[in-house]
C-alpha cells in the first residue's frame, strides 16, 4: 500500500501545498502565487507575503486534500519548510503544519528548503541518483553547489553576494521588464544578440579560479552602465547578461565535476527553469558522462510537493520534529 505525505511550503511568497506518494509521484498540488501583488512593489515585501500566507494556507490545504481523493487516514506525516526563508512567512506554514499534525495525530517533519529543492528533481522520476551526487540549487535566495552523500549535504561553494535569481530580478527591474525577472529575461534573451554588448566575464580573478564560489553583483553594475546610455537594445543586453551569468555557472559546475567523481548532477531551484541553463546542463552532463536530474518545469519554483518528496527520507528514518520546533532564517544541514 502506498504512503502519502502532505507538504506545506511558505518560505517566500508562494503559498503551496502538495500531496506526494512514496514513489515520489504528485497526487495533488495547489500553489497560490502572490506575484501579482509583489509585482506592484518590484520585489517580495515580507510582511505582505506573511499576511497573504495566513489567508491562503488553509484553503490550499483543503483543496489539495479534496483533489487528492484521500482522507486524513491515508496521510503518514505532515511536512513543512522550517528553514531557511523569510521568518514571518515560514511561521505561517509551520503553525499550520503543527495544527494539522496535532489535529490529525500525525508526525511533523520540518524540511530544509535546500533539501526540498534538491528533491524536486526526483519527482515523477523512476529512480533517485546514487551517492555521492552534485547538486546546484539556483534560485532567488540561493546559488549553492552541494555535495550530497550518505552523510548529508556538504556545501562546496555558494554566492558571495547576490543569488543568481536575485540578479535576474534586479536587472529586470533596472531594465523596466517587471517582476519576477527570470522568465522575462529568459524570453527577451532569445531574440537578442549576446555579442552586441561586451559585458565582463564574472569572477575572472585568479584567486577564484579553483573555488566553486559565485558572484553576481558585478554584472548588475555592468548592465546598469549600459542602461545609462541611450538607445539600448534591451533584448541583446539581456542576452549578454544571461550569457555571462550562465558562463560562470557552467564554469563552476565543470570545476566541481573535475574535482571528484559524482554519480549524478542535479540542478534545481527557480532558475533551473532557464532555457539556456537547461541546454548547458544537458551538454555538460554528456561531456562528463554523468546522469542529469532536472525538475519538471512545474516543480522548479517553490512548491509543497518538493517538501513532501524530501520528507520521505525522514519518514523512513523515523526522523520527526518536535511539535514546539522553531523556524530559522538559516539552513539546517541534516545529520
Ligand atoms: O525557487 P524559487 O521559486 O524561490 C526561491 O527559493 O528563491 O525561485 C525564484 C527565482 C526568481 O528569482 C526568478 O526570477 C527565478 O527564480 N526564475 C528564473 C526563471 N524562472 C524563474 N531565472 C532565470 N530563468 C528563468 N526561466
Ligand atoms: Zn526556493
Amino acid at each position: 500500500m502506498s504512503r502519502y505525505i502532505i507538504g506545506i511550503e511558505s518560505s517566500c511568497d508562494d503559498t503551496s501545498v502538495g500531496i506526494v506518494s512514496d514513489s515520489l509521484d504528485v497526487v495533488s498540488l495547489k500553489t497560490v502565487s502572490q506575484t501579482s501583488i509583489h509585482k506592484l512593489f518590484g520585489g517580495v515585501i515580507p510582511e505582505i507575503a506573511a499576511r497573504n500566507h495566513i489567508a491562503w494556507i488553509f484553503p490550499a490545504i483543503h483543496r489539495t486534500m479534496i483533489e487528492s481523493g484521500l482522507t486524513r487516514n491515508d496521510i503518514s506525516a505532515v511536512a513543512v519548510t522550517g528553514y531557511p526563508g523569510l521568518v514571518g512567512s515560514l511561521l505561517v506554514g509551520v503553525a499550520a503544519a503543527k495544527g494539522l499534525a496535532i489535529g490529525w495525530n500525525k508526525p511533523l517533519i520540518a524540511v530544509d528548503h535546500l533539501d526540498a529543492h534538491i528533491s524536486s528533481a526526483f519527482i515523477g522520476k523512476k529512480k533517485k541518483p546514487e551517492f555521492p551526487y552534485l547538486a546546484l540549487v539556483i534560485s532567488g535566495g540561493h546559488t549553492s553547489l552541494i555535495e550530497v552523500s550518505e552523510k548529508g549535504r556538504n556545501t562546496l561553494g555558494e554566492t558571495i553576494d547576490d543569488a543568481a535569481g536575485e540578479a535576474y530580478d534586479k536587472v529586470a527591474k533596472m531594465a523596466g521588464l517587471g517582476f519576477p525577472g527570470g522568465p522575462v529575461i529568459d524570453k527577451a534573451a532569445q531574440s537578442g544578440d549576446p555579442k552586441k554588448y561586451d559585458l565582463p566575464y564574472l569572477l575572472k580573478h585568479p584567486r577564484y579560479s579553483d573555488e566553486t564560489v559565485f558572484s553576481f553583483s558585478g554584472i548588475k553594475s555592468a548592465v546598469k552602465r549600459v542602461l545609462d546610455e541611450q538607445d539600448v537594445d534591451i533584448s541583446s543586453l539581456m542576452a549578454a547578461f544571461q550569457d555571462r551569468v550562465m558562463e560562470l555557472v557552467e564554469r563552476k559546475i565543470k570545476l566541481a565535476l573535475s574535482m571528484k567523481k559524482y554519480e549524478a548532477l542535479i540542478i534545481s531551484g527557480g532558475v533551473s527553469a532557464n532555457t539556456k541553463l537547461r541546454e548547458i546542463a544537458s551538454v555538460v552532463s554528456k561531456q562528463h558522462e554523468i546522469e542529469l536530474f532536472l525538475p519538471d518545469l512545474q516543480y522548479c519554483q517553490d512548491n509543497g510537493a518538493m517538501v513532501a518528496a524530501a520528507a520521505f527520507e525522514d519518514l523512513q528514518a523515523g526522523r520527526f520534529s518536535d511539535i514546539d520546533m522553531d523556524v530559522a532564517p538559516t539552513s539546517r544541514t541534516k545529520q
